[in-house]
């Protein structure tokens, strides 16, 4: 088959993205405007502010990735954009414009879910990775246990009842003073502290996830003990919550029967969760996989790569293509 190359449009939260990618699995270019700084102030996500901030770079990012990429519109085969899950005055942005370049170039339009894009990441990373395999989501706003059937096929083993892990972190950060987001700054002051504080762990008999009550003790502990040595206080969170990440996969490789764990999402670039899945990796046998760390969070070339196995399955987007926030993985 001819060489196929994706241009891709990502704007569901507080990055405006655009990138150009070969096959699905070859990144020319991946360009990213972040809102952190704007967003930062406030201590999270503004959606509205989202929305006018994607309006306002979109038009340049589309052009720096095509220019990155040494490439013109005309060479592009087809235009994929992310049409949920997400904010969805931030989506629209992009869905709008996705769908005035795909009628003004008359290249096919291809809608990709946000969440199969975060696992197509690691399409980019590995070369080698195929389907079948289990995928662990952990980002700002999903956490699911994936069955990923084929390139097209998803069965979700298991997803969080209450909050997202990405956003557990983001919370916790906030209340110990650490800002946002807060992720990057979990993860390095728990570097210098010690896992010694008990905080409560859930389970289900099936394969959900709930960090609503870890989420809260920390709260409740910072509260309640103002000398609290808030490295501990990091480092205690981050080995409950991915005992709960763990204890799952666990179930769902045996279940499977799987040689392979893939993990995909925001929350995937966490050192200490890193390296508690290499160590189980280790102990089960199986191969662990993750995405570098700049297609662990939202990107465009994940968005194309998700993308570009759409299109080869012969899915089209329609000019009535609409955002959809609540978007379900297999949808
Ligand atoms: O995948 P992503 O960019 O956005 C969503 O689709 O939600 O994930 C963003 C999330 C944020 O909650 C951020 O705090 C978290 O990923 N994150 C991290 C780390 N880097 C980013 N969480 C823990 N440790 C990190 N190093
Ligand atoms: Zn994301």
């Amino acid at each position: 088959m001819k060489q196929q190359l994706i241009l891709a449009i990502e704007s569901s939260c507080d990055e405006t993205a655009a990138a150009v990618v070969k096959n699905g699995r070859e990144v020319l270019s991946n360009c990213i405007n972040s809102q952190i700084k704007i967003h930062e102030e406030y201590g999270g996500v503004v959606p509205e502010i989202a929305s006018r901030c994607h309006t306002e770079v979109i038009n340049r990012i589309m052009k720096e990735s095509l220019k990155t990429a040494n490439v013109c519109l005309n060479d592009i085969d087809a235009i994929a954009v992310t049409q949920g899950p997400g904010l969805v005055g931030a989506l629209l942005v992009g869905v709008s414009y996705a769908k005035g370049l795909s009628y003004v170039t008359k290249k096919p339009l291809v809608a990709v879910n946000h969440i199969e894009g975060h696992i197509a990441g690691n399409y980019l990373t590995h070369k080698d990775l195929k389907p079948p395999f289990i995928c662990l989501i952990i980002s700002g706003g999903h956490t699911h246990l994936v069955n990923v059937k084929s390139y097209n096929d998803f069965e979700i083993l298991g997803k969080t009842r209450d909050d997202a892990v990405g956003e557990a972190f983001d919370k916790v950060a906030r209340v110990v003073g650490l800002g946002y987001p807060g992720g990057p700054k979990v993860d390095n002051l728990a570097k210098e502290g010690e896992p010694n504080i008990k905080l409560p762990i859930t389970h289900f008999d099936n394969l959900d996830f709930s960090f609503s009550g870890i989420k809260t003790a920390v709260i409740n502990l910072n509260h309640k003990t103002p000398n609290i040595n808030k490295a501990d206080l990091c480092a205690s969170f981050q080995l409950a919550v991915t005992t709960m990440l763990e204890s799952n996969v666990r179930k769902a490789i045996k279940e499977y029967h799987s040689d392979k764990i893939v993990i995909a999402g925001g929350v995937s670039r966490n050192s200490f969760i890193r390296k508690s899945f290499d160590d189980l990796a280790k102990d089960l046998n199986i191969k662990v996989y993750y995405p570098e760390p700049i297609l662990c969070t939202d990107n465009a070339a994940m968005i194309a790569a998700s993308g570009y196995y759409n299109y080869i399955n012969g899915e089209r987007a329609k000019l009535n293509l609409n955002a959809i926030p609540n978007l379900k993985i297999g949808e």
